[in-house]
């Protein structure tokens, strides 16, 4: 079986996860020494945010060399160390290779102009983070595209020479030891190069038809994902696909393309509700080609937090939450410091704010006439830096030495951050234990608030409501979570081993 698709993965947003130098931002040595952290808490791959030189505009998504590590991170050497330290400790490391953009600085936008998209005039497109997606290059006299910040010009897939370049990229890491890449917006690499208008919906804003998931993608995807493979045949690729249709996300997970792509509808819906995360769990089944995996998660670096948002601080649900990313068919991806509760950051005022999104938001509040106000409440709302507050470890450990953090940091209570992470604990030990992790479902089913699914000799209840409920099939042993004069306690997980198999795991 594939290694994969028994690894829970944990997602590292370096520049918030463990200062080592003490100069305020998360670094390689900082993670290096946290690794043991990782170990106790029972994950076994990492996906690590870009951690490459950059002009980080939008945080080390704006690469200005894809062979080399921002000194605000640390060396090679010091990411050597961390790969080596991390196999020690049967971690996987997959890295985030941002393939659909470069910063305007990386050396190729001067020296090979024909890399990126150049247009005389700009159509109507528009940037993920608002605005124009075009922007003027005085020194050529034209638009270049960049479907993010105007910093980050996108590639121009159409030239077989980026292809290659990459690929000598892709060959770099694999060689030092990566297991795997996790490939930022993937399905936008093609464009519709005849560029048409894309279309304007009643509210006026503009779609993103023309700028993604255009023809020729499948053909690059294939030979990219076919070199890596060629290199190493375990290496694991993980797609973040621009989109919120389940069908459009699926179809890039297949044997030839990715091996997952990560499900936005199923991990950033904005308000919790468990039967629409019951459809979700069918419908993935139904539209994944056969073999393929979804993958599960209520968080990442760029939306709010899972205890924030979805929880709505409420520590049992939290644990619940965990408790269906981990035992439901799928690939785990736990965002640092979910498994501590960690909440959203809020913001007196954008000086506070270090995410473009966020800032752009502020800027074009205030250029539509907003109060400042009103503009820092918009900015509040699409600022992703609510989720990049410096981590907070089980330890009770604080983030650097230095008086300083790039963002401010919440105070969490220290009874909710043990209790949340002895349950992560706990019920990664289990699954390890247990090997339900690639097992198909048979049976999946929903009443009452309450989700039930049973997989290989087990039998798993999610009950989100506040009651107790009587779910426990007729021969199944109770081996994770509590009862409670028979009945599973309200908001709160448990796994029963069907009688035939009688094994003591508890
Ligand atoms: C997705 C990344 O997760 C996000 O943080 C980034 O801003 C965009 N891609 C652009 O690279």
């Amino acid at each position: 079986m594939k290694w994969f698709k028994q690894t829970v993965f944990y997602e590292i947003y370096i520049k918030s996860f463990c200062d080592g130098n003490g100069d305020g931002f998360g670094d390689l040595l900082g993670l290096t020494e946290r690794l043991d952290y990782l170990v106790e808490l029972g994950i076994g791959g990492i996906w690590l945010t870009p951690f490459y030189p950059s002009m980080q505009v939008d945080n080390g998504y704006d690469v200005s060399d894809y062979c080399a590590v921002d000194p605000l991170y640390g060396t090679l050497a010091d990411f050597q160390v961390f790969l080596r330290e991390a196999k020690k400790r049967d971690i996987r490391v997959v890295i985030d290779m941002v393939l659909n953009h470069t910063a305007t600085n990386h050396r190729w936008f001067k020296e090979h102009p024909d890399y990126y998209i150049w247009k005389e005039q700009p159509n109507n497109w528009t940037s993920f983070f608002g605005g124009s997606a075009f922007s003027w290059d005085v020194e050529r006299g034209q638009y270049y595209y960049h479907s993010f910040a105007h910093e980050q010009a996108d590639l121009n897939w159409a030239n077989p020479a980026v292809k290659e370049e990459i690929k000598q990229v892709l060959r770099f890491w694999l060689d030092l030891g990566v297991d795997g890449f996790r490939f930022d917006v993937i399905n936008n690499l093609t464009l519709d190069l005849t560029f048409p208008d894309n279309p304007v919906d009643e509210n006026g804003e503009v779609l993103h038809k023309y700028d993604k998931d255009q023809l020729g993608i499948d053909g690059v995807l294939t030979e990219l994902a076919a070199f890596c493979r060629d290199l190493r045949p375990d290496v694991f690729l993980v797609g973040e696909i621009s989109s919120d249709q389940l069908p459009e996300i699926a179809r890039y997970s297949h044997p030839e393309l990715l091996d997952v792509t990560f499900n936005f509808n199923f991990g950033s819906i904005e308000t919790f509700a468990p039967e629409k995360l019951f459809q979700e769990l069918v419908e993935m089944e139904k539209v994944l080609p056969a073999g393929q995996m979804p993958t599960l998660f209520f968080g990442s670096h760029d939306m709010s937090r899972s205890f924030s948002r979805l929880a709505n601080q409420n520590l049992p649900l939290a644990k619940l939450l965990a408790f269906v990313i981990l035992t439901a068919r799928g690939v785990p991806f736990i965002y640092n410091g979910e498994e501590v509760g960690m909440s959203d950051l809020t913001f007196a005022s954008v000086s506070e704010m270090a995410d473009i999104q966020g800032i752009m938001a502020y800027e074009q509040g205030i250029t539509a006439g907003m109060s400042e106000q009103q503009a820092l409440f918009d900015a509040s709302q699409k600022t992703r830096d609510k989720a990049r507050g410096p981590m907070i470890f089980a330890d009770g450990q604080a983030f650097s030495t230095a008086n300083r953090t790039w963002l401010k940091q919440n105070q969490e209570s220290s009874e909710k951050v043990q209790q949340i992470f002895a349950y992560y604990q706990r019920l990664l030990a289990f699954r390890k234990l247990a090997k339900y992790a690639a097992e198909p479902y048979t049976l999946l089913q929903y009443e009452e608030e309450c989700i039930t699914y049973q997989r290989g000799k087990y039998f798993f209840a999610a009950n989100f409501s506040k009651h107790k409920k009587a779910v426990a099939p007729p021969n199944g042993r109770l081996v994770f979570g509590q009862e409670e004069q028979g009945r599973l306690a309200p908001l709160s997980g448990a796994i029963y081993l069907m009688e035939e198999e009688n094994e003591d795991y508890y």
